[in-house]
Order: C-alpha cells, then structure tokens, then sequence
C-alpha cells in the first residue's frame, strides 16, 4: 500500500510529538503553496497495513508557537497526500469543575478568540471571495462516531480518564495564558475549555473539505476559580506527559477503525462539496 492510500491524518498538539506505538514507515514533506509543514509528515503502518500520517503541529522538537503555525501548509500538506479525515489532539485548559485536568472531551463548538494575526484562509490574498458554512465548526458525523469510539479505549485502557461531550472551545490567541477577568468572561460566554490551536485548523480543514474533529486534553484549570492559583506553563507540563500516553493508546486502538470507515462509508467524505456554493460568482 502506498502513501496514496493514506486516509487519516493525525495531528499532534504540545506533547505529542510522535506516535511511536505505531510503525514507522517514513518520512514525507511535500512543498504546499503555502511552503512546509510544520513539521516533517511521518507515515505509519497500522496492525491492518493501512497506513495513516501523523504531523506535530508545533514542530517536532516544539519550536514554533500557536500564532506561527503554518497551518494552510499543514492542512495542505495532509491534503497532498490523500488525506480525508483529520483528527486533531490538543491541550486545554478546563473552564469547568467537572473537567478536571487529566480528562478528555470532544468540542462541538469554537469561540474564536484569536486576533487575525493568523492567515485564515486558503483565499486571503486572491481574487476569490469564499465564505464557507462553519456553524458546526466540527465534522459532526465524524464527532459522534469518535465518541462512542474513543470513550471505549478509554475505558479499556483503565486509567479511568473520562470523555466529555457537546463542549464548546474558546480559542485564543496567546502567547500569555488568560487574565482572570478573561477566564471568567468565557465562562459566562459559554465555553468549556481554552486552547490555542483550534483555529484556524478547523477553518482551513473545512475550506479543503476535509472532515475534522478534535480531541481535547485538559492540562489545567485556567484561571478562573478564586482560590487557585492562575495557570502556569509549568502546571499544563505536569499532566502533559501522561495525556500524550493516553493519546497514543486512543489513537493506536481507533486508527484501523476509523481507515475502514473512511474506506467504506460517508463518514469521513461529509465535507467533500461542501465548498460548491462558497464562492462568490464572477462575472
Ligand atoms: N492550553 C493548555 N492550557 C491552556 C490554557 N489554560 N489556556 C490556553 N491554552 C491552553
């Protein structure tokens, strides 16, 4: 099977930098009109011999920060090589008691709080004007065949980590964490958890017509509970590492699943057309 078989692609946030319980195959870095990804493309072997990609977002020894990712690079990149589905992994901040850090969950729903210093579409800087559906920001079919799935690796791999659903995540822009004036306000706005990877990935995935869904791992509890100390750097290391260990056993126990949907159904082709009546006619 070549890499023109690759269906899945996998995209690490801040420490997940490899699926090494995986087999490595090689390396790939394709040029994209947008220049390299963010870090060179690793093909894997699942146990079936489909193979899926796998890039770190911040770059293999993480060097490049949430405002710097090239992201239209890394979606066009993945995109080159055959890719449909794209399932992201990053960390979080809980803005809720009952997300404690250590746990998992899947958003439904973004607030984008970044502040346009990212490139955000394919189309910036051409002729075309494109405005692309993003209400569900993420593939909801692909979302809820990933809950029932990645709830069940969870559970076998014992650890007692818990899956949170329908949740929304704020966006940001970073580098510093949240002020607690902020922390507060996207409580009371609706959000759930903060990141600052979100976007504008999941912008750029639905403009290639990808389908993709998120994978949040909760490191802290931001700063919005009175009596904690606000987020550090130095707390979100803390639950990095055993996040990215669970991360890999979710990812090596659903890959050969969702390559199989990918091949067999619509689950992963929902976005394909979605772009059909995006742009805006020229005369
Ligand atoms: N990533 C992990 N924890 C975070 C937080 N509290 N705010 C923004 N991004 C984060």
């Amino acid at each position: 099977m070549d890499s023109e078989n690759v269906l899945v692609g996998v995209i690490g946030g801040s420490g997940l930098y490899h699926l090494d319980n995986l087999t490595f195959v090689k390396q790939v870095n394709p040029e994209t009109p947008w220049g390299f990804a963010s870090s060179p493309i690793s093909i894997c072997s699942l146990p079936s011999g489909a193979r899926v990609a796998f890039l770190a977002r911040h770059g293999p020894h993480h060097t490049i920060s949430p405002s710097a990712v090239p992201s239209r690079a890394n979606i066009s990149a993945l995109k080159s090589l055959g890719v449909r589905a794209i399932l992201a992994f990053s960390a979080v901040g809980s803005l809720r008691e009952e997300i404690a850090p250590g746990s998992f969950a899947i958003p439904t729903q973004i607030i984008d709080r970044t502040k346009g210093v990212r490139p955000a579409s394919f189309f910036e800087g051409t002729s075309v004007v494109a405005h692309a559906q993003f209400g569900d920001p993420f593939s909801m079919k692909f979302v809820r065949w990933l809950e029932g799935k990645v709830e069940k690796a969870l559970a076998d791999e014992g650890r007692g980590v818990v899956l949170h659903k329908d949740k929304c995540v704020v966006c940001m822009e970073g580098p510093q964490f949240s002020t607690r004036a902020e922390s507060i306000m996207y409580r009371a706005w609706g959000g759930d958890l903060i990141n600052m990877s979100a976007l504008p990935e999941a912008k750029l995935a639905r403009e290639a017509e990808l389908s993709y869904a998120l994978i949040a791992t909760a490191t802290d509890y931001d700063s919005w509970r009175p009596h904690s100390e606000a987020v550090t750097a130095a707390e979100v290391f803390k639950t990095l590492q055993s996040n990215a260990d669970t991360s890999r056993h979710v990812a090596a126990t659903i890959l050969d699943e969702l390559h199989l949907a990918a091949l067999q159904g619509d689950l992963l082709s929902e976005e394909v057309g979605s772009m059909r009546f995006s742009i805006m006619p020229m005369k």
